[in-house]
This record gives C-alpha cells, sequence and structure tokens, in this order.
C-alpha cells in the first residue's frame, strides 16, 4: 500500500462525498467549497487516485489551530492513516508558526489522540441550532 499525503490539493466534491458518506453515518452530500476556503489547510491522503483519508484545520494562523473531521475510509482504518494525517498536521502547523493544535473528540477515541500525543483537556461547546 502506497498512500500519498498531499496539502490542500484541488478536490472535488464527489471524492470529499464518497469519503464522508463511507465513514459518517449521517453524511448527506455537500458542497466543501465554503468551509476549505476558511481552512487553514487539509490534508488528503490518496491510494492512487482514490481519496481515503482527509482532515482540516481551521484557526487564527498565528498561535491555535483546530483540527476538524479527521476522516478515514473504513476499509483503511487501524492502518495508520488517520494516525499519519495528524503528523502531516503536525508538522505542518509548526512550518505555519502555530503553537497549539485543539481537537474535540468522542471518548471512545481518547486512545487515538492519546497514541498520537495529544492532552486530554475539558472543552466546551454550544449548538446554535439546538433550538429548531
Ligand atoms: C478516527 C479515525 C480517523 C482513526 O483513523 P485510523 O486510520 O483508523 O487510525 P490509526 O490506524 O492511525 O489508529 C492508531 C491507534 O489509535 C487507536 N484507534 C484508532 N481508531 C480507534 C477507534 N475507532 N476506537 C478506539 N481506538 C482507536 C488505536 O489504538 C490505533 O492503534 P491500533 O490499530 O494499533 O490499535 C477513523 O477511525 C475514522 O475516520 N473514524 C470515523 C470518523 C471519526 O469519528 N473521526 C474522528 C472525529 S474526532
Amino acid at each position: 500500500m502506497n498512500i500519498i499525503y498531499k496539502i490542500s490539493p484541488t478536490v472535488s466534491d464527489d471524492h470529499l462525498n464518497i469519503l464522508y458518506a463511507s465513514a459518517w453515518p449521517n453524511h448527506s452530500n455537500q458542497t466543501f467549497e465554503e468551509e476549505l476556503s476558511h481552512a487553514l489547510f487539509y490534508v488528503c491522503a490518496y491510494n492512487n487516485s482514490q481519496l481515503i483519508g482527509f482532515v482540516k484545520v481551521i484557526g487564527d494562523g498565528t498561535i491555535h489551530g483546530f483540527i476538524l473531521e479527521p476522516t478515514v475510509h473504513p476499509d483503511f482504518q487501524r492502518k495508520g492513516i488517520g494516525s499519519e494525517l495528524l503528523a502531516h498536521v503536525e508538522n505542518h502547523s509548526r512550518e505555519l508558526g502555530l503553537q497549539y493544535l485543539h481537537v474535540d473528540f468522542e471518548s471512545n477515541l481518547l486512545g487515538f489522540y492519546r497514541s498520537n500525543g495529544y492532552e486530554h483537556t475539558e472543552a466546551g461547546l454550544l449548538n446554535l441550532h439546538a433550538s429548531e
């Protein structure tokens, strides 16, 4: 398996929707252009031409980067690709001069983030659409 990792390549909605639909149970097709335009950067993982991994980082561009939606296609999970995506995030964030990377996650993924060097912190979340 020869997985190629690319920082912020041009990526189609079709490729992202296929990957998200495979890994996120409630995903419905969407356009990604606006959210990608707000990212500091994102990382794509390819097996040949198939998009099999993705993660994006948003932030203030100077100190803080927030990791959103690390995603690995189920056929390729538990092979180290999620960890490699985070390693690329870490390396590129250092190149950009960021100091902190943040991520929030459900408790079953504590081991994944700990094994990639992340401390467990408390965080806050407000759903602005909760009453809709
Ligand atoms: C979370 C995710 C990105 C991990 O990607 P991955 O390529 O499978 O991760 P890795 O192979 O690098 O895992 C490294 C280690 O983290 C831990 N880990 C990974 N996924 C785990 C899971 N679902 N549950 C518990 N531990 C997990 C394991 O210790 C694993 O090592 P092991 O396989 O030797 O036991 C992937 O499972 C995924 O896309 N899930 C669906 C989307 C999602 O929930 N994303 C996270 C949002 S915060």
